[in-house]
């Protein structure tokens, strides 16, 4: 099955085509460009994007909108993930929780999937811990500076298929996929 991926960002589709594409789905990158507003929260970015990719994009497609909540700074970066990576990038996550001893945090992912009949969305969260220093060269974002729950080590010294194993992106993906399964049989 054909699943347009609508992004600019080549490590996301990386990740989706590895964790769907043994599963039978064949998954195009589109990147139109699409406007991102700002809101309280990552459903409504990811629904206003999937509400005006509708009109412009070829079906069935999903979309992802994705942020890192940091418990200490309550919630920050969050909705503004992509903004502060570009400012500050994650060495300023690390400054900000210098002497910080609660290091919590997680990924959560939103993804609005919409073959043009019906809009579904779908969930996944990762908990974990923010280290005290970058490490690992693979991945992208904040991938140097996140260990989730049950790993000792980044999502960045981690291959794709294992970061998806416990990744926020990976656990929705997973969501959707479980629903396609059971809705196009
Ligand atoms: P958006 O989903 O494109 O709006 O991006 C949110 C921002 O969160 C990105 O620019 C990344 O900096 C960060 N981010 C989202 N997913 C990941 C991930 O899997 N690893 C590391 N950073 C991520």
């Amino acid at each position: 099955m054909k699943l347009y991926f609508i992004t600019s960002n080549k490590n996301k589709v990386i990740e989706a085509k590895k964790k769907l594409g043994p599963l039978g789905f064949n998954i195009i990158q589109e990147d139109l460009q699409v406007p991102e507003i700002q809101a309280d929260t990552l459903e409504e970015v990811a629904l206003f994007s999937a509400k005006w990719a509708e009109l412009r994009a070829r079906k069935p497609f999903f979309l992802e909108d994705s942020g890192f909540f940091v418990d200490s700074l309550n919630g920050f970066p969050g909705v503004y993930s992509a903004y502060v990576f570009k400012t500050l990038g994650y060495m300023g996550i690390l400054r900000l929780m210098e002497g910080v001893d609660n290091r919590d945090a997680r990924f959560v992912a939103v993804i609005v999937y919409n073959d043009g009949k019906e809009m579904k969305m779908f969930r996944g969260d990762v908990l974990g811990t923010v280290t005290q220093e970058p490490k690992g060269e693979g991945g992208f974002g904040y991938d140097p500076i996140f260990i989730p729950k049950g790993s000792s080590r980044t999502f960045a010294e981690m291959d794709t298929a294992e970061k998806g194993s416990f990744s926020h992106r990976g656990k929705a993906l997973e969501n959707m996929e479980k629903w396609l399964k059971n809705t196009t049989k």
